[in-house]
């Protein structure tokens, strides 16, 4: 009743919104399936299967001040931050997860009714969140391969357009983002935003240009190559223009003190999260070898750590249910592209054994 009474007070976008579809929770599936939470086998968010660095757990347990605000400049973090990226400290804000750090420049960029170019299909999150500020998606449709036609953006781009997000590698076709691709988008004016959420797995970075470029915004992630993506850090780096505007909109202690001793325990611990990355990657290569001998599945190239797969003659979100079944999560999508698509995180090789068991069965 109470709700009914207050709804019309709700802004029209808010109340027109549908809500974001987040991944299963594994510990409801275990409860549904009646097994331990332990035999879920979960590759649908692209987690790290390794987890954290152990000295994550050492510093929280050390770290203390628990009672007082994080740092509101973030100034330790931010030079340790620069120091890993190779950029300098003044470039950069730490978010509460990349997610927050995609609100921001949308909120600092986007009034009613602004364009957003979207390279769909590309990660979820960016058209759902412009619906939080009445902007308009302009989807920029990628090729067969999931390339972006950077001269498709020009003619569809308006007077209007203000942000280009650009997932590089993209989240879920995989695919890398070519350099003159960039280059080309950047002539537009528009912000262009490089979401590197996934760089560390392919290797390349576009955070050294964008002391040269005004108009380009890396975006970067602890979640998935650091396993922190529970304890929400992202940060992004901004070019000198945008910073100071984006440090007005920033809630002063968005990110918190248990993430920042994560994130500077993570960058003391290099070499261990670099050699999870290489088995990441070794078993996602791994991976796609085995799927495409999977007699109904064709998987794409990736440079991250999951791997799109086309599902042939038969259905892609049956597929997924009945893996669901077999307590194993991986993703599906209700993107018109995608429909006939799984997308696989890519896991430790007992995953990869187990999920190849379930796919031979079915
Ligand atoms: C392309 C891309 N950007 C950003 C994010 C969000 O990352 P974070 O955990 O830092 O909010 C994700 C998460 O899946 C992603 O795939």
């Amino acid at each position: 009743m109470q709700s009914e009474l207050r709804s019309p007070l709700v802004r029209q976008t808010v109340r027109e919104m549908e809500a974001y579809a987040p991944p299963e929770d594994p510990q409801r599936l275990a409860r549904v399936l009646g097994v331990p939470v332990e035999q879920i086998v979960k590759l649908d968010a692209n987690e790290n299967p390794y987890g954290c660095s152990p000295r994550v757990a050492e510093a929280l347990g050390q770290c203390g001040g628990y009672h007082l605000y994080p740092d509101p400049d973030q100034e330790e973090a931010r030079h340790l931050v620069a120091a890993y990226a190779g950029v300098e400290p003044a470039q950069v804000m730490l978010g509460n997860g990349s997610d927050e750090l995609i609100d921001l420049l949308m909120r600092a960029l986007l009034d009613p009714g602004d364009e957003l170019l979207d390279f769909s299909p590309s990660f979820a999150m960016y058209a759902f969140n412009a619906q939080h500020y009445a902007a308009r998606v302009v989807e920029v449709p990628r090729d067969e391969a999931f390339d972006i036609d950077p001269e498709l953006a020009f003619r569809v781009a308006s007077l209007r357009t203000r942000l280009a997000l650009v997932a590089a590698p993209n989240n879920p076709t995989g695919n890398p983002v070519r350099p003159e691709v960039l280059e080309r988008l950047l002539e537009g004016g528009w912000i262009v935003a490089v979401d590197e959420a996934y760089a560390e797995f392919c290797g390349t970075s576009f955070a050294p240009l964008v002391r040269e470029r005004e108009n380009l915004v890396a975006l970067r992630t602890f979640s998935k190559w650091a396993g922190l993506a529970g304890l929400r850090v992202g940060y992004a780096i901004l070019p000198q223009g945008l910073a100071a505007h984006l440090w007005k909109l920033k809630p002063p202690f968005n990110v918190n003190v248990a993430a920042l001793a994560a994130a500077k325990a993570t960058l003391g611990d290099l070499d261990y999260l670099r050699a999870n990355i290489a088995r990441i990657v070794a078993e996602r290569d791994r991976l796609i070898a085995a799927l495409a001998g999977v007699p109904y599945l064709r998987p794409y190239p990736s440079e991250g750590n999951f791997v799109l797969c086309r599902v042939v003659g038969r259905d892609a979100f049956q597929l997924r249910q009945a893996l669901v079944q077999r307590g194993i999560l991986i993703r599906h999508y209700r993107h018109p592209r995608l429909r006939d698509c799984i997308r696989i995180s890519v896991g430790r090789p007992q995953d990869t054994e187990a999920l190849l068991a379930a796919l031979s069965s079915w």
